[in-house]
């Protein structure tokens, strides 16, 4: 008998490209038929056949507090009834820029849009209108949201570093090359190319944007050193260093990575977390920065429904609650309990494996050991990976469909639930066969 789940795609292929509204939903990588989803509660999600599941994707990030909190959800309820929106400001705008500024004190100024992608796109934005330079300076493998000017790799890093005036390549169909032109690619934790690329042309660089811990090639950690000189590196010369928290905001710490690491920098990005599951985004950052945007400045940005109420009660009961004592600290050891399991039965099954966790999120390789860029992430076993997120799958156990995502703990996931995926990983460890 054919599933519903399976109607429902069939369905959807027919008017929607590849029946998914995002192309990371789609099981290209691994193989097989995306789940559809209609409930979720906690850590636990079910899909429209009525299977269970556990959730390590938590959609993409945002339900740290897992699914359908009702804390959250009542909020919703109560300002909904007032409208769901009035393109006009309101009350909740200026009490959420009062929480980023307490959460993340590099925010001085704030302001609100409705994704990832357009915190990214307009940051990049000011930081051109600011420096009045052109370049931008991004990182092999990390995922900056589609806009065209981040839709480059430019080639490896050395590449890029081998001639600095090569033009970026674009990675996607429908980016003028002369839009790509301006992006600059490096490779991630290396030091000596950065040090190069600014000894080169550091006073053209308008930018560089980072994820401060990547979590678009799998998890990927900072080497202390190489965010160190790039913040030296782009104070010397100018240059507005942009920490992309969208997926590690709110989420590798409270103050996010720039707090775990230490690291000042002049603007930020978020999104995921902030919205609590609702589409909110925010970049921000100096005040003298931020004072280039329009109504005061000449950066244009603007948006009909940014700073949404019903989205941002959303994000502002997610941000109240994340306050809570303890809650990165729980949030974190439930994390490590699971890498460390994980470890532990991919060890005993004799398979190559190895993992790590940065606060709620975490990172599972089928290598040696945990990669350090896109070139090592890229050696990891593809194949060792989608068999064990099919038994994984099989067992109800919902991890990202690819061997390149990192995957989400929410403060939702019990003990029960850890034991519950080591138990069904011992049986996908020992199935593999590659
Ligand atoms: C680091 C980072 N920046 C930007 C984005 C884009 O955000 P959105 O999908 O909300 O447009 C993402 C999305 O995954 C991301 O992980």
């Amino acid at each position: 008998m054919t599933s519903t789940n399976q109607t429902l795609f069939e369905k959807s292929l027919a008017l929607i490209p590849g029946g998914v509204n995002s192309p990371v939903r789609a099981f290209r990588s691994v193989g097989g038929t995306p789940i559809f989803f209609k409930k979720g509660l906690g850590s636990k999600l079910w899909d429209v056949d009525g299977k269970e599941y556990i959730d390590y994707i938590n959609s993409w990030g945002p339900m740290i507090l897992g699914h359908a909190h009702p804390q959250v959800i009542k909020a919703v309820q109560e300002v909904a009834a007032n409208s769901l929106s009035f393109g006009a400001p309101t009350g909740l705008e200026l009490e959420i820029a009062e929480l980023i500024n307490k959460l993340v004190p590099s925010m001085e100024q704030v302001r609100l849009v409705s994704s990832g992608t357009e915190a990214t796109m307009s940051a990049i934005r000011v930081a051109r209108g600011f420096t009045g330079r052109n370049k931008l300076v991004k990182f092999e493998g990390c995922y900056h949201g589609h806009s065209d000017a981040l839709l480059v790799k430019a080639g490896s890093g050395l590449l890029t570093f081998s001639d600095p005036n090569a033009k970026g390549v674009p990675s996607s169909a429908g980016v003028p090359a002369e839009v790509a032109a301006h992006t600059l690619t490096l490779e991630y934790n290396n030091t000596q190319q950065l040090k190069d690329l600014f000894a080169q042309i550091g006073k053209e660089i308008a930018c560089v944007i980072i994820e401060p811990v990547v979590g678009n090639m799998n998890l990927i950690v900072p080497d202390q050193e190489f965010l160190q000189t790039l913040r030296e590196l782009c104070t010397q010369h100018g240059t507005v260093l942009i920490f992309d928290e969208v997926m590690t905001g709110f989420r590798v710490a409270l103050g996010g990575a720039q707090a775990l690491y230490n690291i000042k920098p002049d603007m930020t990005t978020l999104g995921k977390v902030i919205g609590g599951g609702l589409p909110v985004g925010a970049f921000g950052g100096r005040k003298d920065i931020m004072q280039c945007l329009a109504p005061i400045g000449s950066v244009y940005q603007a948006g009909t429904l940014s700073g949404n109420p019903v989205a941002v009660t959303a994000g502002l009961e997610t941000l109240k609650l994340i306050q809570a004592p303890d809650f990165y600290s729980r949030l974190a050891a439930q994390t490590q309990k699971l890498v460390e399991g994980l470890k532990a039965a991919a060890k005993e099954a004799g398979v190559i494996f190895s993992a790590q966790s940065v606060g709620g999120m975490f990172g599972l390789y089928f290598s040696e050991k945990c990669p350090t860029s896109y070139d090592e992430v890229m050696h990891s076993n593809k194949e060792a990976f989608n068999q064990f997120f099919h038994s994984m799958l099989d067992s109800g156990i919902y991890l990202g469909p690819s061997a390149f995502e990192a995957g989400f703990v929410s403060a939702a996931h019990s003990d029960a639930d850890i034991a519950k995926t080591l138990n069904a990983a011992k049986v996908a460890f020992s199935r593999i066969k590659v």
